[in-house]
């Protein structure tokens, strides 16, 4: 029913290359909570769980001998740019509908406004959905990108979530 999986993206080597450099569990938390809430807001929960497992794709690793630097993750990181960029481009290569592909690329990019100058940015369920999502699992000091899962019990989440979606969705497209 579902052009792209959430197994199709959480498999793909350039998903595995990056999540293993932001956090795996983190990921799998993200889209699992994104999930719940968009549920709760009327959202729909195939996009929240994509945007939710591919929203910190865009990081790069801020390191000065061997250790991270904050200072400089933090004057220099786009990670919410970048990681819109790879999502958008990864989802259309595996066949994604574009607009739901511009969606999830939009929620990944406002997900957080560390990067922005300030300004006020009115964001869509969607995008509140994938930002209190991350905001969840946060743990302090970054320890959240960190936190390790195995392989099988990882890879077995996605598959438990993407049949709660494939379930949800008949359900969802009926009321939308
Ligand atoms: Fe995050």
């Amino acid at each position: 029913m579902r052009n792209v999986t959430l197994i199709d993206l959480f498999t793909h080597p350039i998903t595995q290359k990056y999540l293993k450099r932001s956090g795996m569990s983190h990921a799998i938390s993200v889209a699992n909570y994104a999930y719940s809430l968009a549920l709760k807001s009327g959202v729909n929960p195939d996009l929240a769980a994509k945007a939710g497992l591919l929203h910190d794709i865009g990081h790069y690793e801020w390191y000065k001998n061997g250790e991270w630097d904050y200072e400089q993750y933090r004057e220099n990181d786009i990670h919410a740019i970048k990681g819109a960029e790879r999502a958008h481009k990864l989802l259309i290569r595996l066949g994604e509908d574009p607009r739901d592909a511009k969606k999830i690329a939009l929620a990944i990019l406002l997900h957080t406004d560390s990067y922005l100058p300030e300004a006020t940015i009115k964001q869509n369920p969607l995008q509140r959905v994938v930002k209190q999502a991350d905001e969840l699992d946060e743990e302090p000091g970054g320890r959240h990108h960190y936190r390790k899962i195995n392989k099988e019990l990882a890879f077995q989440k996605i598959c438990i979530l993407d049949k709660k979606i494939e379930d949800d969705l008949l359900d969802f497209k009926k009321t939308v």
